[in-house]
């Protein structure tokens, strides 16, 4: 059975992600912005093992967040699948970008670590001149292709982790909304598919999915010298190094 650790789990596919690897015996942690939304994740995953508080539009707090993470020892997986889509683009890019980056570099290295994108990654722009000046030009497609960009660094960097990412489709959550037309169930099972399964499908590298299937991302993901540029400017805004 596996240990893994899943960001934004009170609500949505994070919610969805957590419960399911639970009922199938897997010990999950989960995380949460506050306390108040650490005991609804709670309420609704009861199987967990524990909730993480913190919130991650802070700096300080993600910092906080890896570190009571390493005090609970070290995980199989974890899932960056917090995110915010209408949020001032401060938000999106501390959630969407800085979060996941930090996480990666602060947290002990688990095995498998999986980043939620989108589709709409492809429409994103590598706009990296204005990534630390002028963060009001960062959309949430730029921030789901420099998810994705960051999760291709890792895979080309550690040769001993699994590091893909993850299309969930348009599915029905607060995020997603009432309307939205794609399968909630497929939504969730590919992030918990990569976390745990032994099929070798499943134990790869550098990979973008949509349910289970592999897609092709924006080429800007798979650009090394873009992806040096994102790890660098990210490291003097948070001051922590990408660990070599
Ligand atoms: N739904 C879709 O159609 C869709 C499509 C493509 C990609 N995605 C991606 O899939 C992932 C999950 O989305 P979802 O649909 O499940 O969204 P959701 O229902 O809005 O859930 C997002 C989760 O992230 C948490 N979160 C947001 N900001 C946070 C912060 N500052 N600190 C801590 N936690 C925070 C939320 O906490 P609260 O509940 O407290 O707000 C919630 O638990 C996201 O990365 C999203 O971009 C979703």
């Amino acid at each position: 059975m596996a240990r893994v650790f899943i960001t934004g789990s009170a609500d949505g596919l994070g919610q969805l992600s957590a419960a399911s690897l639970a009922d199938q015996g897997h010990q999950v942690v989960l995380h949460a912005r506050n306390a108040e939304r650490g005991r609804y994740a709670q309420q609704h995953v009861p199987g967990a093992e524990h909730v993480i508080v913190g919130d991650l539009s802070d700096i300080d707090a993600t910092k906080n967040v890896a570190d009571q993470a390493n005090a609970l020892g070290r995980f199989d997986a974890v899932i960056h699948n917090a995110g915010v889509y209408q949020a001032p683009p401060k938000d999106i890019f501390r959630v969407n970008i800085l979060a996941p980056y930090l996480l990666t570099c602060l947290m002990h290295k688990p095995r498998r670590w999986i980043y939620l994108s989108s589709d709409m990654h492809l429409q994103g722009h590598a706009n990296l001149e204005t990534f630390k000046t002028d963060m009001r030009r960062i959309s949430y497609s730029d921030s789901k292709l420099y998810v994705m960009m960051l999760c291709m660094a890792v895979a080309r960097k550690w040769s001993d982790v699994y590091a893909n990412a993850v299309d969930p489709g348009w599915v029905p959550t607060k995020m997603g909304g009432p309307g939205a037309p794609d399968d909630l169930q497929q939504g969730y099972e590919t992030q918990t598919w990569l976390a745990v399964s032994n099929e070798t499908r499943a134990q790869v590298s550098g990979r973008y999915f949509h349910h289970r299937t592999e897609r092709r991302s924006n080429p800007q993901a798979s650009d090394v010298m873009l992806q040096e540029r994102l790890l660098s400017l990210c490291n003097d805004i948070t001051g922590i190094p990408f660990p070599q």
